[in-house]
This record gives C-alpha cells, structure tokens and sequence, in this order.
C-alpha cells in the first residue's frame, strides 16, 4: 500500500490501536476481572451470555477456563493495540483485533436489537480496511527497524530480526500483562472500608424514605443500588450491566446503562437493548431496623 494510503488510514488506525490498548490494560488492571464471582467479571459475563449466543457451546467451554480465556483476551487487545499504535505486523495486528471484535458480536452483542445498537460489528467492520491494507510504511516502527537494519548489512535478514524483536517484544508484554492482571485478582476488591461486606450494615431502613434509592458499595467491591420500592421491601442489585459491565444509572423508577443503551425496569429486569440477563440480586435483610447485606 502507498504512504498517501496509510495516511489516510491512519486517523482510523490510531483509533482503533488506542481504543484495544485501553480495554485490554483496563481489565488486567481491574480486580474484579478475573473474580469468578464478579458479575463484572469475565466468567460471569460468558456464562450469562452462553444461552444467547450462537457460539454457546464455545463460550460455555471457555467459561470453565474463564482465568486462561480471560487472560488471552485482555493480552490480546493489549498485543493488538499496541502492534497497530506501533506499526509492527499491522495486518496481522488488524486480523487479531477483527477476530476480536466478532467473538464479542457473536457474544456479548449478539442480543442487541436492532442489532446496530451493539458496537462490536462496526468496530469488526473496521478493521477491515487495516487487515487488508497495513499501515503502508506510515508511523511504523517496523519499516524504521528494518531500513535501520538493512543500513548496518549486519549479515543476518533484516525482516527476520525484526520479527524477533517484535515476537520478544510481545512476549515481555504478554507476561508483564498476565503477571500485573494475577497480582490484582489477589488485592482485597476497591472501596477499603466502604465495601459492604455480607452482614454489613447498609443503611437504617427508617433513613430510605420508600421510592427512594441509594448507591453503596457490594461485596464484591462494585457500585450497587438499593431500592425501597414498598413498605418493608428493600432490593439491592449490582450497578454492573450484564451486556459489558458498564455501570447503569438509576434514574427515575428504572435503570439505564449509558454504554449501549440497555435499560431495566426497577427490580432489574431487562427492558430494551443489549443486556442478555437481569441485573444481579444482592440479597439484603432489616436487622435490628438497619438494612445489611445477607
Ligand atoms: S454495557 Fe452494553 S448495554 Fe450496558
């Protein structure tokens, strides 16, 4: 491809590499990634999109290996990012992130109705232009390396020295990813001593007036709701969108998420958009007048 083509291109590149680079080091940062547990996590997050998808089987398989699946995917996106910003192996980058992009349409988008609501299908789309074009020598570190190279005539392929460096390269990567996302699953979750850990006193039930709502912190560390819809009734769910873990909002009498749009009406049921599953129950009970989690 010529430069004029890879700098037309590049606007769309440094989008795209930015955009994977951020989401893959946003999970290997984020504690409750690998928690098992977590509705935010990557295992919860596969088995409620398993029954939906029309890859199921897949991701059920995978769900079993969520830490390993989840690994690959986060270092994926960081590989792919960082290869496309770069400009190292850019095709091959391209063709990695499209992968990506259509496993999660197949996955997590693949309820969204019209289906133009989920983004997975126009970031897919996108890359194609990158995949079949590279980066046309433009910004590249690899056709820097390899002028550089073949300048020195140190004997050896300058295109093989570069796939070295590149292959050792994104193996340190990869490892300091994995090594950084493992360290974090081990922290205690965010929020300190806000977190509302089972038994932990929410509220005084007298202090939520009924309709009201407040935000606090669950036990596995992420922002929650809890609700007063009637007399003696309290419900609390977990502000983590089933579709990709954004957090909704509680406006009104119902949730909305602000990423795609998905909404549920006040006990958590989902009303329109992406979202495959409810949002998660956190079970809650009045104690002595104080509302705690169960
Ligand atoms: S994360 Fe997509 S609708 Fe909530």
């Amino acid at each position: 491809m010529s430069p004029a083509a890879g700098r037309v291109l590049l606007p769309l590149r440094m989008f795209l590499g930015l955009t994977f680079a951020y989401a893959g080091l946003s999970k290997l940062l984020d504690p409750s990634y690998l928690d098992p547990s977590s509705p935010a996590g990557v295992r919860q997050q596969m088995l409620a999109v398993a029954d939906t998808s029309p890859i199921g089987f897949l991701v059920t398989l995978s769900a079993e290996h969520a830490p390993v699946t989840g690994l690959a995917i986060a270092i994926g996106e960081l590989l792919v990012g960082v290869a496309v910003l770069a400009g190292v192996f850019t095709r091959a980058a391209a063709a990695g992130g499209l992968l990506l992009a259509l496993s999660f349409f197949l996955t997590v988008s693949w309820t969204a109705d019209p289906y133009y609501l989920g983004a997975d299908i126009f970031v897919a789309f996108a890359w194609t232009p990158l995949t079949i074009a590279g980066d046309g020598g433009v910004l590249s570190l690899q056709r820097f390396l390899t002028t550089t190279l073949k300048r020195r005539d140190q004997g050896l392929d300058a295109n093989r020295r570069v796939l070295l460096l590149g292959g050792s390269a994104a193996t340190v990567l990869a490892a300091t990813g994995a090594t950084v996302a493992l360290a974090r699953r081990d922290e205690p979750p965010a929020g300190g001593g806000g977190s509302a850990q089972p038994g932990t006193v929410i509220v005084a039930a007298a202090d939520l007036a009924v309709g009201a709502s407040l935000k606090f912190t669950a036990p596995g560390g992420q922002a929650a709701y809890l609700l007063h819809p009637a007399a003696d009734t309290f419900i609390a769910v977990n502000a983590a969108c089933t579709h990709q873990g954004c957090p909704v909002e509680h406006t009104g009498d119902a949730f909305r998420c602000p990423c795609h749009g998905g909404t549920y009406d006040r006990d958590g049921r989902v009303t329109g958009g992406p979202p495959p599953a409810p949002l998660t129950r956190i079970p809650v009970e009045v104690v002595d007048g104080m509302v705690t989690t169960a």
